[in-house]
């Protein structure tokens, strides 16, 4: 379990969700990134390998409210030693989000508890993030 521990313990008890094969994700590698409800809204989330551990966080840099990707799931700066925003350069800490660097002050990341299970990555929805439904709800038809 990772992206946080308290997040984590909180999901235990939730229904998780199958996100990618475990071996989509190789060490300090391309992200799996998935869309995501925040608050109701969209938005995204990404979780990649650091030290043989998942690491997930929202896609959202704590600077500006943006995404952080230079390319596609692409997050780690060139030595793959930190989360690197593509925007102004701030800098987190893969291990727990926190900001190392850059614009981002004493912000940190926000985590999304995920697990490794039987071959699978798992994330588990909270109350704040949630998954997006399959089919948008029907819009109702002028009377
Ligand atoms: S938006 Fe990420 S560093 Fe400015």
């Amino acid at each position: 379990m990772s992206g946080g521990d308290r997040t984590a313990t909180q999901a235990l008890s939730l229904p998780s969700l199958r996100l990618c094969a475990a071996a989509d994700l190789e060490e300090r590698g391309r992200a799996w990134v998935w869309d995501v409800l925040e608050y109701g809204r969209p938005a995204r989330a990404f979780v990649l390998r650091f030290d043989g551990q998942l690491r997930a966080y929202m896609n959202r840099c704590v600077h500006v409210p943006t995404e952080m990707d230079w390319q596609p799931g692409e997050f780690l700066d060139i030595d793959k030693r930190v989360i690197l925003c593509s925007i102004h350069g701030a800098a987190y800490e893969p291990r727990d989000g926190r900001c190392v660097g850059g614009p981002c002050g004493r912000g940190r990341l926000t985590p999304v508890a995920v697990a490794e299970r039987d071959g699978w990555v798992h994330w588990y929805p909270s109350r704040d993030i949630q998954p997006v439904p399959l089919e948008a709800p029907a819009s109702e038809s002028p009377a």
